[in-house]
């Protein structure tokens, strides 16, 4: 039996990781450390907020009273707090640079003091920049950090930190660099939550620059499988890279997809707005080394992926609608300098 301390576990992927671990481990406990900013949401919860093995605190990983107290009774972390949107960290980068960056330095800082046993950290694939469209290039542990946005650099510097604290002071670690991840209970401000709630709307779906920028989309529950895999393969002090797709598919090609399978029609719904600042062209992952290691690899596919979250989204209005009221005043600052 392991007493697990998640943080950020009222989110997208801590909130699914929270439901499958209790699901599928009934020895283990888990606590839940998460702020509950915008992005953090107890109704993603409601399924085990009952359950015994279950507990929920809300504080700041950057409290180390709180931290240091949580950690005394933990054996294993999972990290998954940060602010998480590309576009907020161009608009107000400074909390990116509190949490992603301080936020992990008081967390590995209290596991050292506290001798956790496994520091698991879940980072992104944005480390290690962006790669030229149409090449055969993907990512690989050999890769170069080369992060081009302040969300990205502030999660480069966390991963920066769990290695050394490793070196330095013997951290049990694991890192995970993740792709990107779509699924149920994604803030409808990433691009599928934000497309399938917008033609729910009768709204455009707006597509920065020439929409053939690349992203490797990855199931949230195959995130979820690959973490699994890693806490059971050991705190090795190792990185393991997870993926999704083994072709390219444009930001144009999956948002005409969803569009389609909406029962809509692309050329009627797109609307092309000014990039993003620095927007990345092309992220591919080679995941080949986890999948030999570990004997992970993902397990549905884009087609199916995309068609459980079209359902879920439709069948969830309650969840969403008041999420992006709440969020109006990001929406007109982010898409107004876009018009
Ligand atoms: P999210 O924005 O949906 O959720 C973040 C959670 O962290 C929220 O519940 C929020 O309340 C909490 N949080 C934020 N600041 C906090 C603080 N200071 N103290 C305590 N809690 C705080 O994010 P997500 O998409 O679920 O991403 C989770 C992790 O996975 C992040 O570390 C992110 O960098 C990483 N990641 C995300 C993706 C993706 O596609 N979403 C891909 C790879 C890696
Ligand atoms: O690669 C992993 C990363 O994926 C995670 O680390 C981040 O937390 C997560 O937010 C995600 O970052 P992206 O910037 O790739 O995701 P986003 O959904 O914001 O955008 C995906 C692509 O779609 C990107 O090329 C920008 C584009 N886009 C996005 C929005 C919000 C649009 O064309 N229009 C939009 O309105």
């Amino acid at each position: 039996m392991s007493k697990i301390l998640v943080t950020g576990g009222a989110g997208f992927i801590g909130s699914e990781f929270v439901r499958y671990w209790l699901a599928h481990h009934p020895e283990d406990e888990i606590t839940n450390l998460d702020a509950l900013t915008y992005a953090g949401n107890l109704a993603n919860l409601v399924s085990v907020e009952s359950n015994p093995r279950y507990h929920f605190v809300k504080g700041d990983i950057c409290d180390r009273q709180i931290v240091n107290e949580l950690m005394k009774n933990t054996d294993i972390v999972v990290h998954f707090a940060a602010e998480s949107h590309v576009d907020r960290s161009i608009l107000e980068p400074e909390a990116f640079l509190q949490t992603n960056v301080l936020g992990t330095f008081n967390l590995v800082q209290a596991a050292v003091e506290n001798k956790i046993k496994h520091f698991h950290h879940v980072s992104t694939d944005e480390v290690f920049g962006s790669l030229e469209l149409g090449s055969a290039e993907k990512f690989t542990l050999e890769t170069p950090y080369e992060p081009r946005s302040p969300y990205s650099a502030s999660k480069a510097s966390s991963d920066h930190l769990v290695r050394a604290y490793g070196e330095t002071y013997g951290l049990p670690y694991t890192i995970t660099n993740c792709s990107n991840n779509y699924g149920s209970h994604q803030f409808p401000e990433k691009l599928f939550g934000l497309t399938i709630t917008n033609l729910i709307e009768g709204k455009k779906v707006p597509i920065y620059g020439d929409g053939k920028n690349v992203r490797d989309w990855l199931f949230v529950t195959d995130h979820v499988r690959g973490i699994e895999a890693v806490l059971q393969h050991g705190p090795t002090q190792e990185t393991f890279l997870l993926g999704g797709l083994t072709k390219d598919v444009s930001n144009y090609e999956v948002i005409s997809q969803i569009i389609r399978l909406m029962g809509k029609n692309p050329d009627e719904e797109i609307e092309f707005v000014r990039d993003r600042a620095g927007h990345d062209r092309r992220y591919a992952i080679d995941w080949s080394g986890t999948q030999a290691k570990l004997g992970w690899q993902p397990s549905v596919t884009l087609e199916e992926g995309l068609r459980q979250t079209i359902d879920w989204y439709v069948e969830n209005e309650d969840w969403w609608r008041p999420l992006k009221e709440q969020a109006a005043g990001f929406f007109a600052q982010n898409y107004r300098k876009r018009a």
